[in-house]
């Protein structure tokens, strides 16, 4: 039977977020039931319900940092059984047929994969996230939590951990890699955890200066202002990967600057609009400019497991349900030391 359950929802394109009911779908052959427990807030929660990439399907239940409980389970799931501790991140379908996803890229499935909220699923309805009690999710697009992660700090590893390890990965970084982190926000301060865990020398970029101690007490051996354009003349050609986690515009040109010989831009921030740069900026220096969108479900899996490993996890404030919209307002400050996260038990309260 359909299961309604309690939520969280922005009912018109930059609303704020109100207490509504919502209907999660019935447990079908490889579907878990998971009670929530924690649910980060990403600022692409904030874009989504501002509709700053077009239009949305309203109303929109946002989140996709999810961490909880397996309470039921279909006749067909296999990996995991009543009690587990799991995950759900951004994606929760894609069509298993194309390159991508037989590949394990679904998040770049031919046919676009099912986002976790502001999507349709496979029946045509509307996908609602975790700002919520309980999600219903195909266990193959579900992750588990090692027993080492405490669930609230887990959960913005789900999207903002998994988006900058997987390039962090992919590039190799490690020992002797120089990586830049532009930004320290909620994908900035995991970057900053998991580059320096993995033995790649960290320089943090940033707008607010206050940042620094944070910074260098995360991992980071060095902090550049970027209001400063004297610092950044100083690092030009220093980086073999920067990580760009900014939630607007950035002086592309410059960031390629920075960059030494084959040194790769990754794009994980997204501006408000289309971006220019010259392309000397990448010629001197046999430079890329590359995106990355979050992770597969592998990939999510291999993050959480390298932070279990290595102690890696988000810093945290927690807020009930009823200070989303506070939270949401602060966020768009920049006034958050480095993720909001909210205990799911307080939208049944
Ligand atoms: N590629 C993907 O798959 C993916 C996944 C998740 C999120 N995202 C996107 O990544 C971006 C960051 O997300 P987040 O959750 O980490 O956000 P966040 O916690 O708000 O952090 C963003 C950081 O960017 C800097 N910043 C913000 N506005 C700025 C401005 N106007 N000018 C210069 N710097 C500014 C600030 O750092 P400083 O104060 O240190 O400068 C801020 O802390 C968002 O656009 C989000 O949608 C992409
Ligand atoms: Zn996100
Ligand atoms: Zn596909």
């Amino acid at each position: 039977m359909p299961l309604t359950v309690p939520a969280w929802a922005a009912p018109a394109p930059g609303a704020p977020l109100e207490p509504t009911a919502i209907t999660r779908r019935d447990i079908g052959e490889r579907d878990v039931l998971i009670e929530i427990a924690h649910t980060g807030i990403c600022h692409t929660d904030l874009h989504q319900v501002r509709a700053d990439w077009g239009p949305g399907i309203f109303p929109m239940v946002p989140g996709h940092e999810i961490t909880g409980t397996v309470t039921a389970a279909g006749p067909g799931v296999q990996r995991y059984a009543l009690g587990d501790r799991v995950g759900v991140g951004c994606l929760v379908d894609s069509c298993r047929e194309c390159s991508a996803c037989r590949a394990g890229d679904e998040q770049y499935c031919a046919r676009g994969h099912t986002a976790t909220y502001n999507s349709r699923d496979r029946y045509g309805e509307p996908t609602q996230g975790g700002y919520s009690t309980h999600i219903v999710v195909d266990e193959r697009y579900v992750v588990r939590i090692p027993d080492a992660l405490e669930l609230d700090r887990a959960a913005p590893l789900l999207c903002a951990g998994v988006t900058v390890h997987a390039p962090l990965v992919r590039r190799g970084a490690g020992a002797g890699t120089r990586v830049a982190v532009l930004g320290l926000g909620g994908l900035g301060h995991l970057a900053v955890q998991l580059a320096h865990a993995m033995g790649a020398e960290v320089t943090v970029l940033s707008r607010s200066p206050h940042k620094r101690d944070d910074a260098l007490r995360l991992g980071a051996k060095a902090f550049a202002t970027t209001s400063d354009p004297s610092v950044l003349g100083d690092l030009a050609g220093s980086f073999d990967l920067l990580l760009n986690t900014v939630s607007a515009g950035v002086d592309l040109d410059a960031c390629l600057r920075l960059l030494a010989v084959d040194g790769t831009f990754v794009g994980l921030g997204v501006p408000d609009g289309p971006s220019a740069f010259g392309f000397f900026s990448l010629m001197l220096g046999r430079r890329s400019i590359e995106g990355s969108l979050f992770g597969s479900v592998a990939e999510t899996q291999r993050t959480l497991d390298f932070c279990a490993r290595t102690g890696v996890a988000a810093e945290i404030e927690t807020v009930t349900a009823d200070r989303i919209n506070e939270a949401f307002d602060r966020l768009a400050r920049g006034d958050v030391r480095y993720r909001f996260v909210i205990d799911a038990g307080s939208f049944s309260a």
